[in-house]
């Protein structure tokens, strides 16, 4: 019997701004999603990240399963209901379509599916971030599933030191997906190469080369691109299994210390480190840094242990007090780049406006 681990998200509106959902909200999704999923989920467990409604759900259905699909949809569509009622900011947010069709993808809300052969002991992780684009798994799943320096595990273990296979996708394109799928550790310096670019170049899914088996997949939307405009950045999610053919969870966690720089924070249009974070976090400060959360969990036979939060540890303190001073480090610079992205990079018009408006002022000096 295969197990399907699907994870949907969306930002449907918020308390304060772009801070948190409120409760009541939380609540009419996470009551849908218990009764109208108690005939088709084995399982189920709903987390917020920032301004983020996380769904975790289990079943065996397959990946892509429109009744799935159509139940964090509705689920989605209940919660925006009370948004609007009690007048949350950006209520229903990342609901871009009217109506449902067939699948989430395209219509708004982020989403993260495999489906696997259960293992008798089968640990996984999900990380969850907010103010961030899916470039900001990156470092980290490079560093635990190709890079040996990080990850002596791979020369330890022999079954994981067969590597990984990477399918790498390009988020800039948009008349349908355009992916590439590199071996480590052949193709490491092409995978470096194309990694290193967050904003265009983006992990979709890995897979272990020792057994075939699915390792990790993550979301990889650009709401910007379905929606055409701004609707705010993508907030990514990404399923990984740990143990055994894949890293430890330790391997998985540990290159997060870095607390690397991403796009995203305020307007979706700066740089930021990453904040690793404890479970249900808030956003503060200048809409930024962007945070991430991990739940680790067993599943057996489609039910779900309860979630371990990866980030609740001492060692995480003192990486959230380097990360705030990475990130106060970039704020000290205000807009000179590279704090802010780049033009192509930023999520809103004003700098595009005024610089079309400079561009007919300046002249071509014609004494030289
Ligand atoms: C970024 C984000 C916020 C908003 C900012 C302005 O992902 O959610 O930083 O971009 O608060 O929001 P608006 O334009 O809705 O007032
Ligand atoms: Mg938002
Ligand atoms: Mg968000």
């Amino acid at each position: 019997m295969k197990t399907t681990l699907s994870v949907i998200k969306a930002d449907i509106g918020s308390v304060g701004g772009h801070e948190t959902p409120s409760q009541q909200v939380v609540k009419t999704v996470a009551d849908f999603i218990k009764k109208a999923g108690s005939s088709l989920l084995s399982d189920h467990y709903l987390f917020t990240i920032g301004d983020d409604i996380v769904i975790l759900m289990v079943h065996q259905k397959g990946v892509d399963h429109p009744q799935i699909h159509q139940l964090a949809w509705e689920a989605f569509v209940e919660g925006t209901k009370i948004a609007k009622g009690q007048g949350l900011y950006g209520a229903g947010q990342d609901l871009l379509k009217d109506s449902f069709s067939n699948n989430v993808k395209g219509l708004g809300p982020g989403s993260a599916e495999m489906e696997f052969e259960e293992r008798p002991n089968e640990p996984f992780i999900l990380f969850m971030a907010d103010k961030t684009s899916p470039g900001v798994f990156n470092l980290p799943l490079f560093q635990a599933f190709a890079d040996p320096f990080h990850n002596a595990g791979l020369l330890l273990s022999s079954e994981i030191a067969q590597g990984y296979q990477f399918t790498i996708m390009d988020v800039t394109y948009t008349h349908g997906d355009r992916i590439i799928t590199l071996k480590a550790p052949e193709d490491y310096y092409d995978i470096a190469t194309l990694l290193r670019d967050p904003e265009t170049y983006v992990i979709e899914k890995i897979e272990s080369r020792a057994t075939g088996d699915l390792a990790v997949v993550a979301s990889t939307s650009r709401l910007h691109n379905i929606a055409g405009t701004y609707t705010g950045k993508d907030d990514p999610v990404a399923l990984v299994r740990s143990q055994k053919q894949f890293p430890s969870t330790g391997e998985i966690l540990s290159p997060w210390a870095t607390a690397h720089y991403v796009g995203g924070s305020n307007r979706g249009s700066h740089h930021t480190s990453v904040m690793p974070v404890k479970l249900f976090s808030k956003i503060s400060f200048f809409d930024g840094p962007a945070v991430v959360a991990a739940a680790g969990f067993c599943v057996h036979e489609g039910k779900l242990t309860e979630p371990v939060d990866l980030f609740d540890h001492p060692f995480w303190d003192y990486i959230r007090d380097k990360s705030a001073k990475k990130f106060l480090e970039m704020r000290q610079q205000g807009f000179f780049n590279p704090a802010m992205l780049g033009m192509n990079e930023l999520e809103y018009t004003g700098v595009v406006e005024r610089l079309k408006k400079l561009n007919v002022r300046f002249q071509i000096r014609k004494d030289k």
